[in-house]
């Protein structure tokens, strides 16, 4: 660099630096823009390799088709071997397997002009062959090194399979369990969507792309899918700018900021513009704002939906709008394919456009080592090695029952007495497979999955009598199952009755406006719990239940969401103690579907509930609490929290403010707590919410055993969008709470300095 340059480097620096201080010192903070080196080498190999392509080649490059699953494998449609041998085709998605994804990579790489070879992709949502609790029960866990060697064995097993590229994590913050897609997601709240987001970024993408074990994480659905009216899938969006920012968006930029390579757009329409042609979102705030330097696709035909979304009058229109916008990629759709180059040939698009597309896109196949060697990660000798290897299992199994959550246990009914003889094993979810595995389960295979049945006769077989009944269906109104079933209760010392939901009632189109046990489950658990015997309810389902009877009246309840290929395992860890359950709600449960959507951190109202007067904010019929709020979960052992301090009563910007708690085992065996920290502002330019989660620790503590916790805070943790939706943290007042679940009771009021 020669010496000028270097000076207006060094004064740029000097600027931004000053700028940066500035900000800090008024609470002003940005979204600073992702740090991105592109390697010089490959930004020169793109740039030759565009040079060469005709603008149908490009639009090929931005086109992605499926192909089909038969009863032996994947096929590919009539069709697409012609568009892959004239360039037309630049990926392929639900393509897998070893020796499937070579012969279609075979006809891209020998017999187009150019040779570039294909990108594969696939919804490898909670595991590829070995599968995971659906990523909302995964959640339940809090514990990032578990969530993350999750997505490191689904990558891995993906990547053998000759996949590039994941469409996960599905990072839509989701508070109306109405939604089937809550499943997928990690949640309500924004600040455990985004340190989730992170993890599962880390672990598809694995340390770097030099070795052929890891896959492209693609965050989705960009964004405030999760918002859909009434719960109901696809539905309108429409927010503030304010909550847009301070709630949907940050597990995207996490998820951006731990270096997610791609995005894919969502389904809905946001404030009138529908995700899919919305500038505002994928390149002012995408590009501009946070520096991304991947590729945008879109959801499953969604530009050719922006016809009947009545923003467009045809699909060339929705063409022109989503590539202007900044969608690189369109999933299926064909409208790039059928309009683009036409739109660029009459002058509606500027081919710079659909170049920058392109370059993002070629960008990625070089990183990934394609044009060296096309086939790296189709490997059919390390797949039969890979796939569903020991070690994952165990991941797996680990993973599970970190993801279980225990909500009530009367009388210590659970861990299972050591005395039992003989447990009744009742419920249409006992002797299950099919559906433990979870909707959205990709090359899953749920012969393979350990029931419940299976898992409580391994671990409990040899030393009790197990009695199984299936007593009714998950979803039908016949009652003849419940004779037998009640039978075999009554010579049992303990019943384990196993209700929820079907696998298909949650994920994607799988909305319910009700959020009860579908059919006639609850009434046998009513009969069940009319025997008087302890009755424990396991819980499979894949949203916040609303099951006000149950938590009344059974003895022990266990949330134990889509469990995936060990759920029979991790199931009965828990019910004999060997693990001890950690798990924390992700979501609220509501009381019913009327306090519907119902999250802790709601804003106070001018009318904050009041009992004893009726102009207050509430329902005349149900209380204003949920069932179970949010960070909520029991352990077989007891903790408390004490002395919760800061390490001064008032701190200033640029400082960090240290706070103290002592969380103590207090119970008779060792377990572990998720600590959380909670914090109000109490007056803000515009309203805050009654409590924001800031901080949590997942702890283990010897019974008897107490340990110091310390948490950091900075001004920049309290910011948010004020008025002029600038991110600032104001001064003031604010209350922390640090507790096991989101209703914490212990307070300590600081302040924030000018
Ligand atoms: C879903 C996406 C998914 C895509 C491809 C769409 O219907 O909304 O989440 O990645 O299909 O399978």
């Amino acid at each position: 660099m020669n010496a000028k340059k270097y000076l207006k480097l060094g004064a740029l620096l000097g600027i931004a630096y000053l700028l940066n201080s500035f900000a800090v010192q008024s609470g002003l903070f940005t979204d600073a823009p992702r740090p991105v080196k592109l390697n010089d080498r490959i930004e020169h190999k793109v740039d030759s390799l565009l040079a060469l392509m005709t603008i149908e080649e490009k639009v090929g490059q931005m086109t992605l088709f499926t192909s089909d699953w038969d009863v032996t494998g994947p096929t590919l449609r009539a069709g697409y071997k012609d568009d892959i041998k004239k360039g037309r085709v630049g990926a392929i998605f639900n393509a897998h397997t070893a020796a499937f994804t070579r012969d279609l990579q075979r006809i891209a790489v020998e017999e187009t002009r150019l040779g570039i070879p294909l990108l594969f992709g696939y919804d490898v949502i909670h595991g590829y062959k070995t599968i995971f609790p659906i990523p909302l029960g995964e959640s339940a866990s809090w514990d990032m090194p578990a969530i993350e060697a999750s997505a490191r064995v689904a990558g891995l097993e993906a990547a053998v399979s000759g996949l590039h590229w994941t469409f996960a994590p599905m990072v839509d913050i989701a508070r109306d369990p109405r939604w089937g897609r809550v499943a997928e997601g990690a949640g309500e709240d924004p600040y455990l969507g985004s340190v989730i987001a992170a993890a599962r970024v880390k672990g598809f993408q694995g340390k770097d792309f030099d070795n052929a074990d890891a896959v492209l994480a693609c965050a989705k659905h960009y964004a405030a899918y999760g918002a859909a009216q009434a719960g109901r899938d696809y539905h309108t969006v429409d927010m503030s700018e304010r909550v847009l920012r301070d709630v949907y968006l940050p597990p995207f930029k996490a998820a951006a900021d731990a270096g997610a390579w791609t995005f894919m757009t969502s389904f809905n329409e946001l404030d009138g513009v529908p995700a899919t042609g919305n500038k505002f979102l994928l390149t002012d705030i995408l590009r501009n704002e946070w520096g991304f330097p991947g590729f945008v696709v879109t959801d499953y035909t969604s530009i050719n939906e922006m016809v009947p979304h009545g923003i467009v009058a045809n699909e060339k229109d929705a063409g022109e709008l989503s590539v202007l916008a900044g969608v690189d990629m369109d999933m299926q759709g064909a409208v790039y394919y059928a309009h683009l180059a036409n739109l660029v040939k009459e002058g509606r698009v500027p081919e710079s456009i659909v170049d920058n597309c392109v370059r993002r896109i070629l960008r990625i196949k070089f990183m990934l080592g394609l044009f060296e060697n096309p086939y790296r990660f189709s490997d059919t000798d390390r797949e039969k090695r890979t796939i569903m290897a020991p070690a994952h299992l165990e991941t797996a199994r680990d993973v599970s029952r970190k993801s279980i959550v225990l909500l009530k246990n009367e009388k210590n009914t659970l861990p299972l007495s050591k005395s039992t003889k003989s447990i009744a094993l009742i419920g249409p979810l006992a002797d299950n497979k099919s559906e433990l595995i979870g909707s959205w389960s990709a090359a899953g295979d749920s012969k393979q999955c350990v029931s419940l049945l299976e898992g409580v006769r391994t671990r409990f077989g040899t030393t009790t009598k197990i009695n199984y009944a299936k007593g009714c269906d998950i979803n039908k109104s016949d009652k003849s199952g419940f004779k037998a079933a009640l039978a075999v209760a009554k010579s049992a010392d303990v019943i384990l009755v196993a209700v929820g939901e079907e696998a298909g009632m949650s994920g994607e189109a799988a909305s319910r406006s009700s959020l009860g046990l579908p059919g006639v489950q609850e009434d046998l658990v009513r009969d069940l719990v009319a025997t008087g015997k302890p009755v424990v309810v396991v819980l499979m389902n894949g949203r916040p239940l609303a099951i006000p009877w149950i938590a009344d009246n059974a003895s022990a309840i266990l949330e134990t969401w889509f469990l995936g290929t060990q759920a029979g395992n991790a199931i009965a860890d828990v019910l004999a103690g060997d693990y001890n359950p950690s798990g924390k709600l992700p979501m609220t449960f509501p009381r019913n579907v009327g306090q519907v959507p119902v999250f802790y951190s709601m804003k106070n109202t001018g009318r904050p509930f009041d009992a004893n007067s009726k102009y207050t904010s509430k329902y005349l019929d149900t209380p204003n609490t949920p069932q179970y709020p949010f960070g909520f979960g029991l352990s077989y052992t007891t903790f408390s929290y004490s002395g919760l301090k800061t390490s001064a009563s008032s701190f200033r910007y640029g400082e960090t403010l240290e706070v103290r708690v002592t969380l103590k085992n207090t119970g008779s065996r060792d377990g572990e707590e998720v600590a959380q920290l909670y914090v109000r502002d109490l007056v803000g330019s515009v309203t805050r919410p009654v409590r924001e989660l800031k901080g949590f620790q997942k702890v283990f503590l010897k019974a008897g055993e107490s340990k110091e916790l310390v948490f950091q805070l900075t001004a920049k943790d309290l910011a948010f969008y004020n008025q002029k939706m600038r991110f600032r943290a104001e001064a003031g007042d604010f209350d922390l709470f640090a507790g096991g679940d989101s209703d914490a009771k212990l307070s300590v009021r600081v302040q924030l300095l000018e």
